[in-house]
C-alpha cells in the first residue's frame, strides 16, 4: 500500500496543508520546530487513531481553533480509499472510511499499515520495561485487529480493580466484588500473554538475520519473552496475591508487568550491553517489524522514519536505507547531506518551512 496525498486543516502549526506523495522515498527537509514531525504525526493518527507520541487531540488542534481535519488518501491494491479523522475540543473524534464512519481503530488496520520509526525507539532496550511493553503493543495491534480490543479491556480491568483496591480500604465487604473482576482479567490476560508469546517466537525468526547482517555477522541476538505470570498460572496467581494486593492497593501479576530480554551473545544488553549495541539492536527490533508486518498483510506497509537517520553512524544508515527500497518511505531530517553522500535514491524532496511546504526541485 502507499499514501497518494494528504490534506490537513487547522493541525497543530498547519493552517492548511495539501501534499501529494511519491510511492517511493519522500524527504521531508526543515530546521527544528517546522512542522515536520507534525506531518507524521497526521498521517500516524489517521491510519491508527492514535497520535505517535500519545498527545491528545485538544493539544493537536491548531492553537485558537476548535477542531481540525485530516483527510488521507490511500492506495491499496490500485484501489484509491479516502480517510477522513475529525478531531474535536471536547468530544470524542469522529472518523470514516470513504465517507462512511468507522466505530473502531482497527477497521481501518485492513486499509493502512504503518510503521513509525523515531529517535526514542532507538532507546527501547535501554529504557524501562514499560517502553518494551509498548513496542510489543504497537506491533501487535498492527498485526492482529482483535489484539487491540483485548488489551484495551484488560487495560480498563486493572484500573477498575486498582480502583477497587484502594476502595476495600474503607469498605472491607467489597472483597467479592474483586473476584468478579479477575475472572475477566484473566480471561483477556491469558490472550495478550499468548499473543506476546507468539509475537516474540515470530520475531525471532526474522531478527537473526537481520543483526547478523547488521553487526557483519558478529552478533547473534535473541529475544525472549519475559511475562510477569504464565498464561495458565494466572488465576491462581491473583488468588495468591490477593492479600498482597490489598495491602498495597495495587495489581501485582499481569501482563500489565511484562517485559521482554535482548540477549545478545548471552548476555542481557539491557543491563549489560554498550549503547552502540543497545541501539543497533533496536534497529534490528524495528527492521523485523517492517518484515513481520509485510508478512502479516502480504503487502508493504508505510514507513515514516522521524529524524533517526542522524542518530545513525554511516554504515547503519546505508544498511537501513538498503533494506527499505522496495516501500513506500517519509523521510524527516535537517538536512540532505546523508542522501548525497550515499547516493541514495530520492523520489520526492518537500521543504518545511513554519507550518508551510514547499516543492524546491520542482521544475
Ligand atoms: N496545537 C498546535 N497548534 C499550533 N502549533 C503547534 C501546535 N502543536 C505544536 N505546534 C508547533 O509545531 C512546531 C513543532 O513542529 P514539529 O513538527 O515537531 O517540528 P519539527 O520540524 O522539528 O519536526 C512548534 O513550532 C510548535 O509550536
Ligand atoms: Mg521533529
Amino acid at each position: 500500500m502507499y499514501i497518494e496525498s494528504i490534506q490537513l486543516k487547522n493541525f497543530r502549526n498547519y493552517e492548511t496543508l495539501e501534499m501529494e506523495f511519491d510511492k517511493g522515498t519522500n524527504i521531508l527537509y526543515g530546521d527544528n520546530a517546522q512542522g515536520k514531525t507534525n506531518i507524521l504525526e497526521a498521517i500516524y493518527l489517521c491510519g491508527t487513531t492514535k497520535s505517535h507520541k500519545g498527545s491528545k487531540d485538544k493539544e493537536i488542534i491548531r492553537f485558537h481553533e476548535d477542531e481540525s481535519h485530516i483527510r488521507m488518501m490511500v492506495n491499496k491494491d490500485e484501489m484509491s480509499y479516502k480517510i477522513d479523522m475529525h478531531l474535536r475540543k471536547n468530544k470524542a473524534k469522529g472518523a470514516a472510511i470513504n465517507g462512511l464512519p468507522i466505530k473502531k481503530a482497527r477497521e481501518l488496520f485492513g486499509v493502512v499499515n504503518l510503521v513509525f520509526f523515531s529517535p526514542e525507539d532507538l532507546n527501547i532496550i535501554k529504557n524501562g520495561p514499560g517502553e518494551r511493553r509498548r513496542f510489543l503493543d504497537l506491533e501487535l495491534c498492527q498485526l492482529d485487529k482483535l489484539y487491540l480490543t483485548d488489551l484495551a479491556s484488560y487495560n480498563h480491568i486493572v484500573n477498575q480493580r486498582n480502583k477497587l483496591l484502594k476502595d476495600l480500604y474503607v469498605n472491607p465487604r467489597l472483597r467479592e466484588t474483586l473476584d468478579v473482576w479477575d475472572i475477566q482479567m484473566v480471561s483477556y490476560g491469558e490472550k495478550i500473554i499468548e499473543k506476546r508469546r507468539q509475537f516474540v517466537e515470530e520475531l525471532n525468526e526474522i531478527i537473526h538475520e537481520i543483526h547478523s547482517n547488521l553487526t557483519g555477522g558478529l552478533e547473534h541476538l535473541e529475544v525472549i519473552y519475559e511475562p510477569s505470570v504464565e498464561s495458565h498460572d494466572f488465576a491462581a496467581a491473583l488468588v495468591r496475591n490477593k492479600d498482597r494486593d490489598t495491602r498495597m492497593k495495587l495489581t501485582s501479576v499481569g501482563p500489565h508487568r511484562d517485559d521482554f530480554c535482548v540477549v545478545a551473545e548471552g548476555i542481557d544488553i539491557r543491563k549489560y550491553g554498550s549503547q552502540g549495541q543497545q541501539r543497533t539492536a533496536a534497529l534490528s527490533l524495528k527492521l523485523s517489524e517492517i518484515y513481520l508486518v509485510k508478512r502479516k498483510i502480504k503487502d508493504t506497509p508505510v514507513l515514516l522514519l522521524d529524524d533517526v537517520l542522524s542518530e545513525l553512524d554511516s554504515s547503519r544508515q546505508t544498511y537501513l536505507l538498503d533494506s527499505i527500497h522496495d516501500i513506500q518511505t517519509l523521510i524527516t531530517c535537517t538536512g540532505l547531506d546523508e542522501f548525497i553522500s550515499h547516493q541514495f535514491q530520492i523520489n520526492k524532496v518537500f521543504q518545511v518551512v513554519k507550518g508551510e511546504v514547499y516543492l524546491p526541485y520542482q521544475k
